[in-house]
């Protein structure tokens, strides 16, 4: 499930974060996945110091990202979180909220990506690496009829 407008500040971000939580709420696994460097999604449910003292270091895409072979050391799985106060709210009907978390210098990641195609060199962040990215669920999505949100 995309949520998607050209337009800033008309809701994407607050959408997202309600339709995931609610897709939950109903019994779902839902995997919400934060690539916008604003981090604004992943802030729905962490607080800014919780982002920076338990996921900033090692829990964000940036991670998946970082490196010279971005999305071949570490696998998505690893860097699932579950909110712990969205997760509380849920009613107990099997559902659960699960987060990959965004971080600021996502915008360093983009911007690399522009310089490379610009150059247009073959670089290893080339956009197949994006649908890699897409379709490298854990195997425990894979199969159910969970909703799977992001957000620009
Ligand atoms: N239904 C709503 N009613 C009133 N205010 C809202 C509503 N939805 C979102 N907002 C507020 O509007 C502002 C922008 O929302 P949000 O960040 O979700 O937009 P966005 O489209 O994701 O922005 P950006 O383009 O910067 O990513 C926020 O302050 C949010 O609290
Ligand atoms: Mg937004």
């Amino acid at each position: 499930m995309s949520v998607m407008n050209y337009k800033g500040g008309v809701g994407k971000t607050t959408l997202t974060a309600n339709i995931a939580a609610e897709t939950a709420n109903l019994g779902h696994r839902v995997l919400v996945i934060d690539l916008d460097p604003q981090a604004n999604l992943t802030l729905s449910f962490y607080t800014t110091t919780e982002w920076q003292e338990e996921l900033r270091e090692n829990r964000t895409i940036k991670r998946w990202y970082d490196g010279d072979s971005p999305g071949q050391k570490v696998p998505l799985a690893e860097l699932v979180v579950t909110p712990p106060r969205v997760n509380e709210r849920i009613q107990d009907t099997g559902g659960r909220l699960d987060l990959i978390a965004s971080h600021l210098g996502l915008i360093d990641i983009d911007l690399q990506w522009e310089r490379s195609s610009t150059a247009a060199t073959t670089s290893t962040r080339r956009p197949e690496n994006i649908f890699l990215c897409m379709t490298a669920w854990p195997t425990h999505y894979r199969h159910r009829s969970s909703a799977t949100t992001t957000s620009s």
